[in-house]
């Protein structure tokens, strides 16, 4: 794994998951409204998907192409969603970013408090470029994840997703390295 800055929030510190978390995150992905519009989660989610999904982060880490973190509830030490960094194009520099919480969190400022923690392993620890995200056009709540974040909508991708028996808008967001060091030095 590649080393540091420190991944700790005020609230939430963001951690590689061990087989141990498997039961944590099957729990919190007891609700249709986490996959609602997510593009990978299977439903139902069963323990074996979680187990499956655990060694498969393993592997991202090791092959340097994706970095997926459990987000860990301070107050509790338990898992309480999932972030990830992934299809890395070292060459360009850029990477994908996705990310999930247990239904519970939600509305309490939690996922944006991870993005910027992982904006941070991106731009300080893997000096990539650019982060981008793709979203569901519905995806409200997401859209404002980004946004509070600094993400800048890039473009509308027409009609590439297919779900719940029509054709949906993707939301391209996009930051830049610049534009990261803009916002942190505006926080400091
Ligand atoms: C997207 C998700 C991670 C957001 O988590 P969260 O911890 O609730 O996010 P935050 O609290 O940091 O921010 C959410 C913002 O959206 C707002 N919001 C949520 N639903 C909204 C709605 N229907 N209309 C308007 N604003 C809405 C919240 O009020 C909050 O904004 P605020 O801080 O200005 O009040 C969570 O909803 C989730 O896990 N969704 C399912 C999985 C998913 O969609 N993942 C993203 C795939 S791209």
């Amino acid at each position: 794994m590649i080393s540091g800055p420190e991944l700790k929030g005020e609230r939430i510190e963001l951690r590689k998951l061990t087989l141990s978390d498997a039961s944590d995150i099957h729990r919190n992905l007891q609700d249709k409204a986490i996959i609602k519009w997510t593009m990978h989660i299977p439903w139902p989610y069963k323990m074996q998907d979680a187990v499956k999904f655990i060694r498969k982060t393993h592997h991202g880490i090791r092959k340097k192409t994706n970095f997926t973190f459990g987000i860990v509830y301070k107050e509790t030490s338990r898992v309480i969603g999932v972030i990830r960094i992934g299809d890395i194009d070292w060459k360009n520099k850029n990477a994908e970013i996705g990310y999930w919480l247990g239904k519970k969190y939600w509305g309490r400022g939690l996922a944006s408090e991870a993005v910027r923690l992982i904006l941070k392993f991106a731009f300080e620890k893997l000096k990539l470029h650019k982060v981008y995200a793709g979203l569901f056009e519905e995806n409200i709540a997401s859209r404002k994840v980004l946004e509070k974040c600094g993400f800048r909508l890039e473009g509308t991708i027409r009609e590439c997703r297919f779900r719940y028996k029509k054709w949906h808008n993707e939301l391209r967001f996009g930051i830049l390295e610049s534009e990261y060091k803009m916002n942190t030095s505006e926080y400091e």
